[in-house]
């Protein structure tokens, strides 16, 4: 059995104020019209199952967007590393030992569906075939700090699929090792996952969430949760597992982890403005537009992102919206 597990509990904010605490990405209907998770749940056919994973928090919205898709609720938000051992466990009791686990973010554009659905065959068949913790890889086409890097090693076949064993994963390098990865043909982490379940809890028992695969053996879920620091995948099993496949992805990809990011997966006008959104432009070149029921207008403006939501807007020049993360954290902090 093949189980696509979507992951949506996440409570990314770099998307503000179209994002924020109770309106997460995945909840978005960015550069569509539905939201990114009803988006990821539709291609997950692929797969025989489709289960969703999320924190106690949105577990009644889920329905909204994946109408009667199996949800499973995590005892606790601890990041994607205890939620993903939590899924593993439970999948593993439901589907038996010979199930292959796709994990699927759900904050993603995807330029291809059927593509994608090719790629992620092939991915869990290497799974199985393996027994590796498959990754799927993006050629990089920036030094982007916001991914992982995979160094791909030694090409091999699995029954006919094509993989890398992973030399080594690095999790979100600072700008200058970010150049040096891109520059030596690395790869770029999706941040999609196949392994089957003892691949998986083998590798997380080794790690720091040790503890939560050991209450979960013991029948503990919210004890587990209690015993583990919030971690992402990626730090916590991927950087240090040793049987590591990445299979490289046929479609185009892309986070959509800041408001630049629509310049890469919307069509712009003959201006170079990308909009979403009531708007007007008059010598206004190169700016992302976005709103939910405002007017928008910009005058003599040119790579700005402007953006209007709820009784909030945003301005800040397209070169800077990684920084939309310090205004996050500082409108946080004032409550
Ligand atoms: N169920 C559940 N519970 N889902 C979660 C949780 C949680 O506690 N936290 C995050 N998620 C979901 C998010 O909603 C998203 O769909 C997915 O897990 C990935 O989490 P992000 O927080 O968006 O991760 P990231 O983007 O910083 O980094 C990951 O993805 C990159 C590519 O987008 C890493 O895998 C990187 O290596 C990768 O390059
Ligand atoms: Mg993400």
């Amino acid at each position: 059995t093949t189980v696509a597990l979507v992951l949506a509990g996440g409570i990314g904010s770099r998307l503000y104020p179209a994002s924020r605490a109770d309106r997460p990405k995945q909840f978005l209907p960015i550069g569509g019209e539905e939201s990114l998770l009803a988006r990821t749940v539709e291609r997950a056919d692929f797969a025989d199952e489709v289960v969703v994973a999320t924190r106690p928090r949105f577990a009644d919205e889920i329905g909204d967007h994946a109408p009667g898709a199996d949800v499973l609720v995590e005892p606790d938000g601890k990041d994607t590393g205890p939620a993903l051992t939590y899924a593993t466990h439970r999948l593993r009791e439901a589907y038996g030992d010979d199930a292959v686990i796709v994990a699927l973010p759900s904050d993603h554009y995807v330029g291809d569906d059927d593509a994608f659905r090719g790629t992620m065959a092939a991915g869990a068949r290497v799974a199985r075939e393996t027994d590796r913790l498959v990754t799927f890889g993006v050629a990089p086409e920036r030094p982007e700090t916001g991914y992982g890097y995979i160094e791909p090693g030694t090409a091999r076949t699995a029954a006919g699929d094509d993989f890398h064993e992973v030399g080594a994963f690095h999790e979100k390098p600072d700008a200058e090792t970010a150049r040096e990865y891109v520059e030596a043909g690395y790869r770029w982490n999706s941040g999609m996952f196949a392994w089957t379940p003892a691949a998986f809890l083998d590798a997380a028992a080794e790690s720091p969430l040790g503890p939560l695969v050991e209450a979960l053996d013991a029948g503990d879920p919210a004890a587990g949760f209690d015993a583990v620091d919030p971690v992402s995948v990626d730090y916590a099993v991927l950087e240090r597992a040793d049987e590591v496949a990445v299979v490289d992805a046929a479609f185009a990809w892309d986070d959509l982890g800041s408001w630049d990011a629509l310049d890469r997966v919307l069509e712009p006008d003959g201006d170079g403005n990308v909009t979403a959104g009531d708007h007007l432009t008059i010598d206004a070149a190169d700016n992302v537009v976005v709103s939910d029921d405002k007017h928008v207008s910009l005058v003599g403006v040119s790579g700005l992102a402007v953006v209007a939501y709820d009784d909030r807007v945003l301005v800040v020049p397209k070169g800077e919206a990684q920084r939309v993360r310090e205004l996050v954290s500082l409108l946080s902090e004032e409550g």
